[in-house]
C-alpha cells in the first residue's frame, strides 16, 4: 500500500504521509520514508522537502500493532538520520499531534512548523519505555535541558504556542499549513541553514540532576521509565552524539521488553478497548446537552463538576431551596480552589459556571437529555425520585443512578420504561476519578449503553461495564482487601506495616491510612444496616474501632492516631488495646510476601466477578483498579500480575 505521496511545488518537493487513521510509523512507512528520501536526495531539481501528513494530525507515534513485536528494519533512528543528513532541508509542517517518533522525526528535519492547534510531546514513559529514535538527545540540544527533561519524563504533551516558547517549533502557523510552509521554506533557502541538531552543543549548565532524580523517584513510585529517560539525557549532556544515540537505544531496548512496558501496554490496550468497544461500534449514541443531576451533596457536586468541565450544561435539583444554595455555594468553592491552584483561568471558572443553576423543582428537568441521581442511599428516596422522574422526563431521557451498593433493578422499578435505564457509578472525587462503572439493566437499550460510553470519553473517563452485585467491581474487590488486611492483623502483622508494604507496592495509600481518609463510618454503616436486615456479618476490627468513636481522620481517631490539626498518621496504643482480644502474637513477614498476598485477594475476587459474568474480560477489572482505586498502573492490574506470576 502506497503510504507515501511525492507532489512538487517548483524547487520544494511535498512528502504527504498517509496512513490512517493517525500515521503511525509502521515498518511499511519507515520504509517508504526513507526510499522517499533516498530519491529525493538524488534529485537535484530539489532544493527543499516539506513533510506534512493527510487526516487529522501528524505522525501520532508508533505503530500500536508492533508493540508486542521486536524491531524491524529499517529502524526510526535510522530514519531521522537519513532526513537531517538529506542533501536539501526537510521542513516539518505539524497539525494535530507530533507524538514520540513522530516528534523524532520533526527532529531530524531542519525546520518545524505547527499549525495552532498542534500538540508535540513523547509519551513513550506512559507506555514504559523512553523515546527510542533521538528524543532524549536530539531534544536538549534543541531545547536545552530543563525543557526537555520536563518534555520527557512527564509523558505530557504541549502546545503549539508552548513548542513555540521553548523553542521546540519555529514558528505557529494560523493560515493553510502547506501553503505557509512552502513559503517559509522559500525563503529560508535564501539564508545560511540552522545546524543539523545533531551538531549542536549540549550545555547542562548548572542543572540539578541529583534533585530531579529525587522528585521523579517519589512521583514514580517504582515505576523505572522516567528515571530512564532523565539518565539518558543526563548522559547525553556528556558524551557526544553518537554514544548518546548508543546509550538511548540500549537503555529503549531494554525497557522495552522489561515487565513494566508489557504492564503498560496491557493497560493502554485495555482502555483503547473500553473507550471503543467493538460491540458496539455500529451503535450510534444520542445527543446529550442538558443534564440533570438531582441530589447537590458530596458526589452530586462532583458529577456537575464533571459534566461542566466537558462544555455540557447542568441544572441540578435539591430538596429544597436552602440545600439548593448550599450545592451552588459548594461548587463555587470546588472552581475557585481550581482557579486557586493554578489549574483553571478566572474567566473559564465562570463559563463553566454559567452552564449551571441549581434549584428544588424537580419539573425544571423536564427537557433534560439525561438525568443522573446522586441522593441518599435509600431505596425508598430513590424510587421515590424515579417514579417522579418518569412522569417529568422526556420518554427518550435517559435515567441514571450513583448508586453505590443498591440493587439498580429495584432502583429503577417505577420507571415504566427499562431501556432508558442505567447505572452510572462515578468515584469520588468524582470530577477527578478516571473511572466510570457503567450498569447496564438486562432491558437497558444498546442505544442507552453506547450513549454511556461515548458521553464517559466526553468527560475524559474510563468507562468500565459491569453487571449487578453488590458493590459491582470496585467496591466487591475493596470489601475482600480489606477484609484480607484485617485477616492479617488478626494474625499480627502491624497495621503500619501493612500499610507500608501497599505503600512500597505503588499505591500512593495502604488500606488502613485510606479508610482513616474516607471515614470508616460509612462501610460500618452498611454493615449495620444489613445486620438488621438479617444478614448474617461477623464482627470486623473496624467495627470494633467505630464502636469506640474511632471514625478517621475527621475525629482525630481511627486505625491510627492523629495530632490536630495534622494528617500524619501515628500508631495508637489505643487501637491496640481495643484489639488486643482479636490479634495474635506478634509476626513478621516481609513487605513484599504482605502485598503479594493482599494483591492475590484483589485477583481472587476477580476471577469470581469474571466467572459469574459479572465483567466481560480481565482487563477491565485492571482498569477499574486502576483508575478508581490507585493500584500502580505499572504493574498493570491485580488480574495482569496474576497472569505473569
Ligand atoms: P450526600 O449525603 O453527600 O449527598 C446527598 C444529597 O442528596 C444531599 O445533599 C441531599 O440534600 C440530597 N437529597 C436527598 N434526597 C433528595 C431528593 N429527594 N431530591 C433532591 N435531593 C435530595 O451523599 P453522597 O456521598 O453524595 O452520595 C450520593 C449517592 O452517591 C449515594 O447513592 C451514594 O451511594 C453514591 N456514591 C457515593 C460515593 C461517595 O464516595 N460518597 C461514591 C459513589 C457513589
Amino acid at each position: 500500500m502506497k503510504l507515501v505521496t511525492l507532489t512538487r511545488d517548483a524547487e520544494i518537493a511535498i512528502v504527504t504521509v498517509s496512513n490512517p487513521p493517525v500515521n503511525a510509523l509502521s515498518q511499511a512507512l519507515r520504509e517508504q520514508l526513507l526510499e522517499v528520501v533516498g530519491s529525493l536526495g538524488a534529485d537535484a531539481g530539489v532544493r527543499g522537502v516539506v513533510l506534512l501528513c493527510a487526516g487529522r494530525t501528524f505522525i501520532a507515534g508508533a505503530d500500536v500493532n508492533e508493540f508486542d513485536k521486536p524491531p524491524a528494519p529499517p529502524h526510526l533512528p535510522d530514519l531521522v538520520a537519513a532526513i537531517e543528513n538529506a542533501p536539501q532541508p526537510w521542513l516539518a509542517a505539524i497539525h494535530g499531534a507530533a507524538l514520540g517518533g513522530g516528534l523524532e522525526v520533526a527532529l531530524g528535519c531542519r525546520f518545524r512548523l505547527a499549525a495552532r492547534n498542534a500538540s508535540l510531546g513523547f509519551p513513550e514513559v506512559a507506555l514504559g519505555v523512553i523515546p527510542g529514535a533521538s528524543g532524549t538527545v536530539r531534544t536538549p540540544r534543541l531545547i536545552g535541558v530543563n525543557a526537555a527533561v520536563d518534555l520527557i519524563t512527564s509523558g505530557k504533551p504541549i502546545s503549539a504556542p508552548e513548542a513555540l516558547a521553548v523553542g521546540l517549533v519555529d514558528e505557529v502557523i494560523d493560515g493553510e499549513l502547506m501553503t505557509e510552509a512552502v513559503s517559509y521554506l522559500r525563503e529560508a533557502l535564501h539564508r545560511p541553514l540552522p545546524p543539523a541538531i545533531s551538531q549542536r552543543p549540549q550545555h547542562a549548565g548548572n542543572f540539578a540532576w541529583e534533585a530531579q532524580r529525587q522528585i521523579l523517584t517519589r512521583r514514580a513510585r517504582g515505576e523505572l521509565a522516567p528515571l530512564k529517560a532523565l539518565e539518558s539525557i543526563e548522559f547525553s549532556t556528556t558524551h557526544d552524539f553518537d554514544e548518546a544515540m548508543a546509550f538511548e537505544r540500549r537503555a529503549f531496548l531494554e525497557l522495552r521488553t522489561a515487565p513494566q512496558a508489557a504492564a503498560l501496554r496491557h493497560v493502554f490496550l485495555a482502555e483503547r478497548a473500553a473507550l471503543r468497544p467493538a460491540d458496539l461500534k455500529d451503535i450510534a449514541s444520542l445527543p446529550i446537552e442538558q443534564i440533570g443531576v438531582v441530589g447537590g451533596g458530596t458526589m452530586g457536586i462532583g458529577i456537575t463538576a464533571a459534566f461542566l468541565d466537558a462544555g455540557l450544561t447542568v441544572t441540578l435539583v435539591e430538596r429544597d431551596l436552602e440545600s439548593a444554595q448550599r450545592a451552588k455555594t459548594n461548587l463555587k468553592a470546588l472552581y475557585q480552589g481550581t482557579v486557586k491552584r493554578g489549574r483553571l483561568s478566572h474567566a473559564e471558572a465562570e463559563a463553566r459556571l454559567a452552564r449551571f443553576s441549581a434549584i428544588s423543582d424537580l419539573t425544571a428537568l423536564a427537557a433534560a437529555d439525561l438525568v443522573i441521581e446522586a441522593v441518599f442511599e435509600d431505596i425508598a428516596i430513590k424510587q421515590e425520585l424515579f417514579g417522579r422522574l418518569d412522569r417529568i422526563c422526556r420518554p427518550d431521557a435517559i435515567l441514571a443512578t450513583n448508586t453505590s451498593y443498591l440493587d439498580p433493578r429495584a432502583i429503577a422499578e417505577p420507571v415504566s420504561g427499562l431501556e432508558r435505564f442505567i447505572g452510572l457509578h462515578f468515584f469520588s472525587p468524582a470530577n477527578i476519578m478516571k473511572l466510570l462503572e457503567i450498569v447496564p439493566l438486562a432491558q437497558t437499550s444498546q442505544t442507552v449503553l453506547a450513549t454511556a460510553i461515548s458521553l464517559a470519553r466526553r468527560l475524559g473517563k474510563i468507562p468500565v461495564r459491569s453487571g449487578v452485585c453488590e458493590g459491582f467491581v470496585g467496591n466487591r474487590i475493596l470489601k475482600r482487601y480489606r477484609a484480607a488486611a484485617e485477616d492479617l492483623v488478626r494474625r499480627g502483622i502491624s497495621i503500619a506495616e501493612i500499610d507500608a508494604a501497599m505503600r512500597d507496592y505503588g499505591f500512593a495509600m495502604g488500606p488502613f491510612e485510606a479508610q482513616d481518609l474516607g471515614g470508616l463510618d460509612i462501610a460500618f454503616a452498611q454493615r449495620e444496616a444489613a445486620r438488621s436486615a438479617g444478614t448474617q456479618i461477623a464482627e470486623t476490627l473496624g467495627d470494633i474501632l467505630v464502636r469506640a468513636g474511632r471514625k478517621g481522620q475527621k475525629v482525630g481517631a481511627g486505625w491510627y492516631d492523629y495530632v490536630s490539626g495534622s494528617r500524619t498518621p501515628v500508631m495508637s496504643e489505643d487501637v491496640m488495646k481495643l484489639l488486643a482480644g482479636s490479634v495474635g502474637p506478634g509476626k513478621t513477614r516481609t513487605r513484599q510476601q504482605i502485598a503479594d498476598s493482599l494483591v492475590a485477594e484483589m485477583a481472587a475476587e476477580g476471577e469470581r466477578i469474571l466467572a459469574e459474568g459479572i465483567v466481560r474480560q480481565a482487563a477491565d477489572i485492571d482498569l477499574v483498579e486502576i483508575h478508581g482505586y490507585g493500584f500502580p498502573r505499572w504493574r498493570g492490574g491485580p488480574m495482569f500480575v496474576r497472569s505473569v506470576s
